[in-house]
């Protein structure tokens, strides 16, 4: 991102804003990629506005495993009994990936995500799996990761992988709040190297991809740095985004104290869709759910052992979920109705009376 441009923040679903000097990091990725990425999004933007149920999900968000050297007290990993409570069946394979990949490549799916709540970079041959996925077709490969394991040699295999956005989740900008917000990491300074050798090693080897981003889960305990967050990165990256807080589960009060005072004192929403079921399944283990929120088992399509994706997406189950938020109807599941009550603390949406 340059500095002389003009950098204004855009969201696409009300729960991360991203600031980028393209407008759109979209954009940005449109002119690098060509064609095939600007026509993947312009159907991803009908999904995302619910005109369009396509036949098989744009998105396959993989969730391998629960592995992390970090503890976030605002991230399920961060709490192990949370964990065990809310994920079930044995992580993902490169064998279970490849077949996963190879149904999503037999239906041209554009785009997926081999990371969910854990560290990626804690799978050794994390780019093996990224590279597999670009050459069955995949055209959009994204990944977060916490930046403490991205050594130089990584870096250098993951530029060669396909991969095309990179984030480095900070959440601070100060060393001191970093490891509050960020428990048991490494120190910041040492994940800045990271990210400025592989920032040089990219720009080195001329590579275009992948975009390179930082992100800041905005809370109560790191709010206060958010302004010099985004100052110190404004013509580092190629994009900053900036994250909505979401408890992990509901019901647990120990969470709430990390809600950032603009989320407790926006302006209460009156309605809510949810787009994720239009867009994606997310792939929790073995398990396909239809979003990425990690208490969704009631929301469980099925196993990759048992069902195709393609069955799952089509599924009855999966039609009631995207007809329920087409008519804004959320507060008719549980999980969905939890989902909204705890992102939105303050929403003003009138439930009828008949709801279970
Ligand atoms: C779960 S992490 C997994 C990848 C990697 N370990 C990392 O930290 O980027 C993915 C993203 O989810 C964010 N995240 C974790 N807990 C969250 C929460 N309760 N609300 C909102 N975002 C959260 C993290 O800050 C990170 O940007
Ligand atoms: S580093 Fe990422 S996965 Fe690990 S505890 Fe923190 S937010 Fe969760
Ligand atoms: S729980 Fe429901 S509302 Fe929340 S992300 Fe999942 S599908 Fe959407």
């Amino acid at each position: 991102m340059s500095n002389k441009k003009k950098v204004n923040p855009y969201t696409t679903d009300g729960k991360v804003v991203t600031y980028s000097s393209e407008g759109d990091i979209n954009n940005l990725l449109g002119k690098i990629i060509g064609d095939k990425f600007i026509k993947y999004r312009e159907i991803w933007d009908k999904a995302n506005r619910m005109e369009l149920v396509t036949k098989f999900p744009l998105f396959l968000h993989l969730d391998m495993n629960q592995e992390c050297n970090y503890k976030c007290p605002h991230c399920i990993i961060g709490t192990l009994s949370e964990v065990k409570e809310n994920y079930s069946g044995n992580y993902l394979d490169f064998k279970n990936f490849k077949k996963i990949i190879d149904e999503g490549s037999e239906h041209n799916c554009p785009s997926m995500e081999p990371q969910g709540n854990n560290e990626p970079f804690l799978i050794k041959n994390l780019n093996e799996y990224i590279y597999y996925a670009h050459k069955k077709g995949f055209i959009d490969i994204m990944l977060n990761n916490n930046g403490s394991a991205l050594t130089k040699k990584r870096a250098q295999q993951i530029l060669d992988s396909g991969l095309t956005r990179l984030r480095f989740s900070l959440d601070a900008f100060s060393p001191e709040t970093y490891s509050k917000v960020r428990v048991g990491s490494i120190p910041l300074k040492r994940v800045l190297k990271n990210i400025f050798t592989f920032l040089e090693l990219k720009e080195k080897g001329n590579y275009k991809l992948p975009v390179v981003g930082v992100s800041f889960c905005e809370m109560s305990h790191n709010e206060h740095e958010l302004d010099q967050f985004i100052e110190f990165w404004t013509g580092k990256v190629d994009m900053i985004s900036i994250q909505r807080y979401m408890p992990p589960v509901p019901g647990k009060k120990k969470y709430d104290k990390y809600y950032s005072t603009k989320q407790l004192n926006e302006e209460p929403i009156t309605d809510f869709k949810c787009v994720q079921p239009f867009q994606r399944v997310m792939i929790k283990n073995d398990k396909i759910t239809p979003c990425c929120v990690s208490f969704n088992k009631d929301l469980i399509l099925g196993s990759i052992h048992d069902t195709t994706i393609f069955d799952a997406w089509n599924s009855e189950k999966m039609n009631k979920i995207r007809q329920m938020h087409k008519d804004g109807k959320f507060y008719l599941d549980k999980t969905c109705n939890d989902c909204v009550n705890i992102i939105y603390p303050n929403h003003k949406i009138q439930i009828p009376n008949q709801i279970n």
